[in-house]
């Protein structure tokens, strides 16, 4: 039996991919490359010495996922695969509902005719919203969100959650990550974003690597110790076998929502002083204005993961700098260059 990777030729899938490899398991990769790489499955076998079955498709393609579990026996789904630029979404409501929502509702339907019914989602922290206490616990009400990528990851959740109630046959993991940063310790494989990153690590990366000439600290005025903000940052590997041990609690039928953080905040601050420390490269920076929509401070707490799975992350900040920029300086240019 295999487990279907939707998504998995992007940063987080292709690194689940390795673990899921590594661990004897069966994977099939099915991804329309919009933002992943056919490379990073290369690299996946190069690391894993094992071959990776990959289609190139679309999850919002029914009679492509028919296909797919036709021609594979599939016990079950992680399912990566959407857009996740929050700005972008703000601009392109119906691109990121039609991919995040309408593309799992579609694979949704696929599973349960093939009679799958067994599903781990990305989900994000972003769904405890703007008026949430920290730290974030499981318990907590889904929030406000504030934009449509947010709001499409609290919809599939809310979908799903119905799906469960509707039918005792699913069992569905909902898994929140925090900040995924980091690489593969190999520096075969890592985060490789199109255009400028919009995210902090892959763009002090950049900055390091010479492909960017400074970071804009995002305001330097919020209530933290430092007047930056705080995030949870978790090591990609960490996450990626987080994704294994929520496998095994796919036995149990109904819904298992968990977070997938550190359950410690660095500020941007922070980072930078560490990626500095750690790497021996100077970051220049310099303030800017606060980015819309930014919370100053959030982390998980990370207690019912470890508590239910056995799973904690186990990466330190400075091994997840350390891998980061080993990938960064060995692909100045990502995957295509
Ligand atoms: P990514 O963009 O690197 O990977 C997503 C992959 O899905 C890409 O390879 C892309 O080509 C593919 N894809 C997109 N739409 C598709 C479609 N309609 N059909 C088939 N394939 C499609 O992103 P990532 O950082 O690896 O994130 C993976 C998942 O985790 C996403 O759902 C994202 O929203 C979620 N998530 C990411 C973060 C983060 O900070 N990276 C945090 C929380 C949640
Ligand atoms: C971290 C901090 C920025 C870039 C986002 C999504 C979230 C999840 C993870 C998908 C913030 C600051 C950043 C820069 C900066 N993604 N920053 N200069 O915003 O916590 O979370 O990615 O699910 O849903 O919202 O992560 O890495 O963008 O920012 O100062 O050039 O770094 O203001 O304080 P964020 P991030």
């Amino acid at each position: 039996m295999k487990v279907l990777v939707t998504g998995g030729a992007g940063y987080i899938g292709s690194h689940t991919v390795v673990e899921l490899l590594e661990s004897g398991h069966d994977v099939v990769v099915l991804d329309n490359l919009c933002n992943g790489s056919a490379k990073s499955l290369e690299r996946v076998e190069t690391i894993t010495g094992k071959k990776v079955d990959f289609v190139e498709g679309d999850i919002r393609d029914r009679s492509c996922l028919d296909k797919v579990f036709a021609n594979h026996e599939i016990a079950s789904v992680i399912h990566f695969a959407g857009l996740k630029a929050v700005g972008e979404s703000v601009g392109k409501p119906l691109e990121y509902y039609e991919n995040n929502v309408y593309g799992t509702l579609t694979l949704c339907q696929a599973m349960a005719s093939a009679g799958v019914f067994r599903l781990v989602f990305s989900s994000s922290a972003t769904v405890y919203g703007a008026e949430a206490p920290v730290p974030y616990l499981e318990s907590m009400s889904r929030g406000s969100t504030s934009n449509p990528y947010g709001t499409s990851k609290a919809m599939v959740e809310k979908v799903l959650e119905d799906l469960c109630v509707a039918d005792d046959r699913w069992s569905v993991a909902l898994l929140r990550y925090f900040n995924p940063i980091g690489a593969h310790p190999s520096g075969q494989i890592g985060e490789d974003p199109r255009g400028i990153p919009n995210n902090l690590m892959p763009f002090i990366a950049q900055v390091a690597v010479g492909r960017l000439k400074e970071l804009s600290i995002f305001g330097d005025d919020y209530p933290t110790e430092d007047g930056t903000c705080v995030r949870d940052y978790l090591h990609v590997v960490d996450l990626a076998k987080g994704h294994l041990k929520s496998l095994d609690k796919l036995e149990q039928p109904g819904v298992h929502i968990y977070n997938l953080g550190t359950g410690t905040g660095f500020s941007v601050l922070e980072m930078v002083e560490s990626f500095q420390r750690v790497t021996d490269v100077a970051i220049p920076y310099r303030f800017a204005p606060r980015r819309d929509g930014d919370l100053p401070a959030f982390w998980a707490d990370a207690t019912k993961a470890q508590q239910e799975l056995g799973w904690t992350a186990e990466f330190s900040l400075d091994e997840m700098i350390a891998d980061t920029w080993r990938w960064q300086s060995q692909n100045p240019d990502g995957f295509e260059g």
